[in-house]
């Protein structure tokens, strides 16, 4: 009795074979319908984006509030039994072998081949279908606890089915086994895991996530249980290890135990995928270390893209319009068949050339696992190192691009990247700080709207500047699907990388739509009178919360060097951007 329904409905001639081979092996070729996917969800496929959400918006309404990724059904193959059999016949051996051909030039490098994005979107298209197929196969073994046969002693008629996932799993996914005998295995140890937060922290990064989760717990009290990986022992030393483990329900994990990372040589960003792969929670919050919220993050699960698709993620901002094009180029050279999404992008309108910031990620494992995988493979050593992350600015791209390549569908809260902090740039940012007494003055509450001199990095002082107002000058800022400021990221200070800069007020911010950004000097520039936005009175007192935690942190750290000890500007209501002072005045 074959394992798989579909099989069992036999193959009635055999010279449809022969035609199935030719589909099987044309359907990984096809380049028609290139991104014309389903708009049947979709409004606003010109990429407008919506600017407001009415606040009695529901789940109905997902598809104003998000843009949701959806696929051609017609574009999506499922693996048949025809295809198994073909698998039998030269044409299908030679089908197969182009399937499992080695992704580098010749045997004597390990230099990808030119064309290999385009190779790997289809092998990842047949991993997909083969792995659906075959899953019932697994789900049998496992109901009588012999998964481990999965491989080993196939049912005849699976057989070069099970072959070819195994050799297609050993060539894309060799990572894996060091620790799990097959995917199914990773896969079913998460289906039950629950919901959770991962974050990847190395001793630096500490100093940023110490505040992080200490906000979580004791300002947002959110119970979600934490996992914190670290890559090897050197990456996260044992005293930061027992002070993130001193929370409730807060684990700290060595990603290296639990994949093989002879093979990945993770660094940097390439972890953070990785992290979520070998987690035991199903579903995630992904969270870089120095990710900020200002409300509970709990919230993103009951968010309606998130349901509608298992993923919710967020968009960096309008950066750099132009650059774009050659993104563009890049993703139609290896996506033969793309969902409604790309064509809504910045990049494809030629607005931008970013489009995810991935400091947030919401992912539904459960649901889009295979998903998973196909990001994790585009953060593989060579893949990122030849091709991703000389595309694109590290990690952050692939949540989607990936998706695109396996075909699994995506989230976007529509709104971009906004500003979050000050009004106005009486704050300089990067080269130059204010004199000791100023930043005393600015945190006692007094507005810092006169020419304030300013000491210049070379030891020269600039006076007479008057600051610019009609900006938000500031953090990243992230929506709810409502529009309201959910987190932010790249610190709690006007400039992290400048030593002395002061905390910022948080109290005001500013849309994306709303505004153009002046890179140079992290804020973002009003388009009309009415772009500013008064931080709410309740969110700001979280603001100052996470502000207080942050100092707490420095004070317990205790060495200046790491993490400095900043004075907690003044809390003062009236001070908001529009209450008191109007929204060009308050600073
Ligand atoms: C293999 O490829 C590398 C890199 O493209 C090249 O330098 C080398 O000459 C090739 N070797 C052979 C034996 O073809
Ligand atoms: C993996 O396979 C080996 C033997 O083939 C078996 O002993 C082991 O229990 C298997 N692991 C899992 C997680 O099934």
């Amino acid at each position: 009795m074959s394992a798989i329904p579909f099989l069992i409905t036999a193959l009635r001639k055999a010279q449809m074979v022969r035609i199935i081979v030719i589909l099987v092996i044309f359907f990984l070729l096809a380049s028609a319908s290139r991104y014309q996917g389903s708009f049947e969800f979709s409004i606003g496929e010109d990429g407008e984006v919506q600017s407001a959400v009415p606040p009695e918006a529901g789940e109905h309404d997902v598809y104003y509030s998000h843009h949701i990724a959806s696929f051609n059904k017609d574009d999506i193959k499922p693996w048949t039994k025809g295809d198994t059999a073909a698998l039998r016949t030269t044409e299908g051996q030679k089908a197969a072998q182009a399937l499992t051909s080695s992704p580098f030039v010749n045997s004597t490098t390990t230099a990808l081949r030119d064309n290999y994005f385009l190779d790997l979107t289809k092998r990842l298209r047949v991993y997909r279908s083969l792995w659906m197929a075959l899953k019932e196969y697994y789900d049998q073994l496992e109901q009588k606890q012999q998964q481990e046969l999965f491989f080993t002693a196939p049912p005849t008629e699976l057989a070069p089915a099970v072959e070819l996932l195994q050799k297609m799993e050993q060539q894309n996914f060799p990572w894996i086994h060091k620790h799990h005998n097959t995917s199914y295995d990773l896969y079913r140890e998460s289906r039950n895991g629950g919901r959770g937060i991962v974050m990847c922290v190395g001793d630096y990064h500490t100093k940023y996530a110490r505040t992080v989760i200490k906000t979580l717990r004791e300002v947002l009290k959110s119970s979600l249980p934490i996992e914190i990986y670290y890559t090897g022992e050197p990456d996260l030393n044992p005293e930061n290890r027992a002070w993130f483990e001193t929370f409730d329900n807060v684990k700290t994990i060595d990603v290296t135990t639990l994949i093989d990372n002879n093979l990945l040589v993770l660094e940097g960003w390439a972890v953070k995928p990785f992290a979520m792969l070998v987690s035991r929670f199903s579903e995630i919050i992904l969270m870089d270390s120095d990710a900020y919220f200002l409300q509970d993050p709990a919230i993103m699960f009951e968010d309606e893209g998130y349901k509608e698709t298992g993923t919710v993620y967020f968009y960096d901002r309008t950066l750099f319009p132009g650059l774009g094009a050659d993104k563009k180029k890049w993703l139609e050279s290896f996506l033969p068949t793309m969902s409604n999404h790309p064509a809504k992008t910045r990049w494809f309108r030629l607005k931008g050339d970013h489009e995810q910031e991935s400091g947030v990620v919401v992912f539904d494992k459960k649901r889009l696992f295979l998903g998973l995988l196909a990001i994790c493979k585009i953060n593989d050593l060579h893949e990122r190192k030849q091709v991703t992350y000389i595309k694109t600015w590290g990690d952050k791209e692939t949540f989607w691009i990936a998706l695109e390549m396996i075909q699994e569908p995506y989230s976007f809260v529509k709104y971009g990247g906004g500003a979050i902090g000050n009004v106005g740039d009486a704050i300089p940012y990067n080269t130059e700080f204010l004199p000791r007494e100023e930043i005393e003055r600015y945190n006692k509450g007094e507005h810092l709207t006169t020419t304030n001199p300013v000491n210049l990095k070379d030891g020269t002082v600039r006076k007479n500047v008057v600051p610019k107002l009609g900006r938000v000058c500031g953090n990243q800022l992230h929506f709810d699907f409502r529009g309201r400021p959910l987190w932010w990221n790249s610190g709690v200070v006007r400039d992290k990388y400048t030593p002395g800069s002061p905390y910022l007020l948080y109290t005001a911010y500013m849309k994306d739509e709303d505004g153009d950004w002046d890179f140079g000097s992290s804020c973002l520039v009003q388009k009309h009178s009415t772009s500013i936005m008064e931080v709410e009175w309740e969110q700001r007192k979280v603001a100052f919360e996470i502000l207080k935690t942050d100092r707490g942190v420095a004070v317990e750290i205790d060495r200046p060097y790491i993490k400095e000890i900043l004075d907690i500007p003044a809390l003062i209501q009236s001070q908001g951007a529009k209450g008191g002072h109007g929204n060009s005045e308050a600073i």
